[in-house]
């Protein structure tokens, strides 16, 4: 039963049976190993939960990760929706999603996002605001502009649910949001009374409250979050309320620019004026700007459109914002198709159904967990759902009957643990990203590492896309996967420098296939990119080569399996035995480190050793010099960790350190002395990798040191940037197993079950696989060596 201690290389036909081991492992381990017994019994089934007091939907709460830099989406969306409405803050450091969880003001619901992304905000294009009514009645003196229009929001009003997001502002406005694929709906609620006490600004909240007659105003502004807005055009039809428009944009963590529309229209008061603004001033005497209206240019930052209501009956304004990359009638069109009856209730039923579907393949008993768990575990599956986004039908760079999705954002984060996830819960999505991935190589030359806004994101390591395609490869992801074209764009990232290797591909070719490394000195003449990470390009590629000789291997291409094989051995060649664990503490001035000695270093093209402090880059010394402007030799980590990344030869790896017991100490000190940051997606292997040694209890322990500690139900529950990996990362160790990405194997564990306090003891239960070792009775490890 050694679903993943293989004593020979990996074949496709296994993954199932792994699948089917690690289920039966799951329902049998616990019982053997511990007392009492409570077990998490998860199967993947097709059935559909239906509403009752066990639904899912409940255990799911978006708003987990909108503080502590988690930088979650907590909107509103379909399952890898396009249309994503949330409330925006001011808070721009953190809000890289829109929505932050503190007292930053709201400055509108705009109608695109990203989700868990790290650094720059992300989209947020086209936000709508609503007053209630202007001061004296005069929409002059309402505010516009992004800056002065931001207002508080009441504490504790934000409410999220899978499909639904509400938050209620000072302005005594309380906004619902819901959506569709490319469409979102709107409920602005509005006071009943005839005067309504109007926040103006921040400070008057508490100054100077006044009142203003009810008369609601609502604006759509062309901004986004990052205001990179050049041009554009946008109208309002003063008789139908109607706005529609578009500009261009720049993506946020990569080069060149997109064009986004919309279309937005109103429902539920009398139309009584409208108009246009620019920054800070409106007129109701123009109702268009931009480039096609003559004089009327549009400026960058805030400029856009307004509606003026009478009271509204109801107290109720529906506003549905169709969305497109293609054109403002196409946004129109997906709004009519999508949302023609203005049915706020029904948009989001429909919303919870196809979340309820998507996660009905994972059925899981939750006797005896308590709601902390239960909601870590549905929380970060839900959030696994979130980006990449499907823009089929919306991609305007070329024709294609192939899916097209956007926002892999970065596959360096996703390939971990992401897309080995929704490879197993669905299937049927990961088959058309991988179809989208390899039509994307076919139009733009080259594999994304990183894609946001369809645009060209950038690459921080090597070429990741070629472990997601050898994962889903090798999981029999087959069903209209073109796999010679697939093979096709893995080998042109091993093979072809592309001129501007820091958007795609791999640099530094020449290097790697006459030395076997990426010098530190590397001469590139090929093509340009950023020139340094020795360590981590070099381990990267050597990973990536090694994933590409698996796919060969299936698919009969024999030659290069030997090559590829050949050359995943590469990162030996950056094995400094002597280099010491030693660094200077700034603050005492004096030298620290371990005994453990032995890391990968950085290496001129003459062969001689450069060197990098094994520490640089960890959390304990100098952290943040390693993102993708660094000059050091390892990229958001330290030569302590990505000595850890030899997926491919765990064997040479463990016996490199000085054999099982050592390895184990090592990485057992990786952990516990604050080296690890599991803010990061490359810490996650590293956590299951005792395995390696025989020792898989020790996985299991710190498993359960990282959960619930670091993985939580709290607003601040993820330990860094999401980047819809998080949650992989945790639903995985709930569920007892870890994949090894791109190869068919799994690293299993208890999975995480108990929750409540033990009956006698009183203690609390999670945490007792950390109390007692689990040592299951096979002893099978390593990644074997095959013999080309
Ligand atoms: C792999 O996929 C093919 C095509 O969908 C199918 O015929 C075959 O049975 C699958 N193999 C396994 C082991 O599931
Ligand atoms: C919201 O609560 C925080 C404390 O959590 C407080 O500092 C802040 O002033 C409150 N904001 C409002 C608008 O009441
Ligand atoms: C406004 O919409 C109405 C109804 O669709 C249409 O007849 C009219 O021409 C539009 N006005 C402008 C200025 O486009
Ligand atoms: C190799 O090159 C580096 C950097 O130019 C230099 O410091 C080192 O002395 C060279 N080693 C040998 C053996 O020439
Ligand atoms: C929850 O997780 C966060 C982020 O990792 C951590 O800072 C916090 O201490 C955890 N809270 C609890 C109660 O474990």
């Amino acid at each position: 039963m050694a679903g993943p201690f293989l004593t020979t290389f990996p074949r496709r036909r296994r993954v199932f049976t792994f699948a089917l081991f690690s289920l039966f492992i799951w329902a049998i381990l616990p019982i053997e190993s511990f007392n009492p017994p409570r077990r998490l019994l998860l199967g993947i089934t097709k059935t559909v939960v239906g509403k009752s007091s066990d639904d899912i939907l409940q255990f799911i709460d978006p708003l987990i990760g909108t503080v502590n830099g988690g930088h979650v989406f907590p909107g509103a969306t379909l399952p890898y929706g396009m249309a994503k409405p949330v409330a925006d803050t001011n808070n721009y450091g953190e809000a890289a999603s829109g929505f932050v969880s503190d007292d930053s003001l709201i400055t509108g619901f705009s109608q695109f996002h990203d989700s868990g992304t790290g650094g720059n905000p992300s989209m947020g294009n086209f936000p709508l605001f609503a007053h209630p009514g202007c001061p004296e009645d005069d929409f002059v003196k309402c505010h516009y502009s992004a800056a002065e229009r931001a207002i508080p929001r009441i504490n504790g009003s934000a409410t999220a649910k899978p499909g639904y997001f509400a938050i209620r502002l000072s302005n005594s406005v309380h906004i619902e949001m819901t959506s569709t694929a490319h469409t979102n709906l709107f409920r602005f609620n509005f006071p009943p009374e005839a005067e309504v006490p109007y926040a103006y600004t921040a400070s008057d909240s508490k100054d100077t409250p006044q009142t203003v007659p009810s008369s609601p105003l609502i604006l759509l502004d062309m901004i986004d979050l990052g205001s990179t807005r050049s041009g554009g055009n946008i109208e309002v039809n003063a008789t139908t309320g109607r706005m529609k428009g578009g500009g261009g944009f720049r993506p946020s963590f990569g080069q060149g620019s997109y064009k986004a529309y919309f279309c937005a229209d109103f429902h539920g008061a009398e139309i009584r004026r409208t108009g246009t603004f620019s920054r800070t001033d409106a007129t109701d005497s123009v109702q268009a700007l931009g480039d096609s209206y003559g004089s009327a240019r549009i400026p960058q930052g805030s400029a856009g459109t307004w509606v003026q209501f009478a009271q509204a009956s109801t107290n109720q304004v529906l506003a549905r914002v169709g969305v497109s990359f293609i054109s403002a009638s196409q946004a129109c069109q997906n709004a009519e198709r999508e949302v023609g009856d203005f049915d706020f209730s029904r948009v989001v039923a429909a919303s919870e159904v196809a979340w309820r579907e998507k996660l009905s393949v994972i059925k899981a008993d939750h006797t005896g967990l308590n709601l902390d768990l239960l909601t870590t575990f549905w929380s970060g599956l839900y959030r696994t759902m979130i980006l990449p986004q499907d823009y089929t039908g919306e991609n305007p760079l070329w024709q294609s009957d192939e899916p097209y999705y956007d926002s892999f954002y970065c596959i360096w984060d996703s390939f971990r643990a992401q897309h080995p996830l929704l490879t197993i819960i669905d299937p049927e999505t990961q088959t058309d990203m991988v179809r989208a991935l390899i039509d994307i190589y076919k139009h733009e030359g080259k594999l994304p590492d990183c894609r946001m806004s369809f645009s060209k994101g950038f690459t921080q390591g090597g070429s990741n896309a070629d472990v997601v395609l050898a994962d889903a490869l090798i999981k029999n992801l087959t069903k209209e996967i073109d796999w010679s074209l697939g093979y096709e764009a893995v080998v042109s990232d091993a093979e072809e420098e592309p001129s501007d290797w820091s958007v795609s591909g791999r640099g530094g070719i020449d290097s790697w296939h006459k030395l076997g490394y990426i010098p530190v000195d590397d001469d590139d003449r090929k093509g340009a990119g950023p020139l340094s990470r020795s360590i981590s390009r070099t381990v990267e590629y050597a990973y990536d080569d090694f994933v590409i000789a698996l796919m060969a291997r299936e698919l009969g291409h024999k030659a290069d399996e030997a090559k590829y094989l050949q050359r995943s051995h590469n990162w030996r060649n950056l094995w400094n035995a002597d280099h010491e664990d030693r660094y200077r503490d700034k603050a005492t001035g004096k030298v620290e480190g371990s005994a453990f000695r032995g890391f990968l270093q950085p290496r001129f093209t003459n062969g001689t050793f450069s060197e990098q402090t094994a520490r640089l880059c960890s959390p304990v010394y100098e952290q943040h010099v390693c993102y993708f402007d660094t000059r050091h030799s390892t990229y958001e980590g330290s030569p302590w960790l990505y000595s850890f990344y030899v997926p491919q030869d765990m064997a040479s790896l463990v016996s490199l350190m000085g054999g099982a017991e050592h390895f184990v100490e090592r990485l057992d000190y990786f952990h516990s002395s604050g080296i690890m940051y599991m803010g990061n997606e490359p810490n996650f292997l590293p956590t299951f990798q005792f395995h390696y040694a025989g020792r898989p209890g020790r996985s299991a322990y710190w498993v359960h040191q990282y959960i619930p500690s670091l993985f939580n139900s709290t607003i601040g529950g993820i330990p860094g940037n999401d980047d819809c990996a998080m949650g992989a990362f945790s639903a995985f160790a709930f569920m007892g197993f870890f994949p090894v990405a791109g190869q068919d194997v799994y690293l299993l564990t208890p999975p995480i079950v108990s929750g409540g306090k033990h009956k006698d003891t009183g203690r609390e239960r999670l945490g007792y696989a950390a109390q007692r070792e689990f040592r299951p009775r096979v002893h099978g490890y390593i990644y074997p060596e095959r013999k080309a």
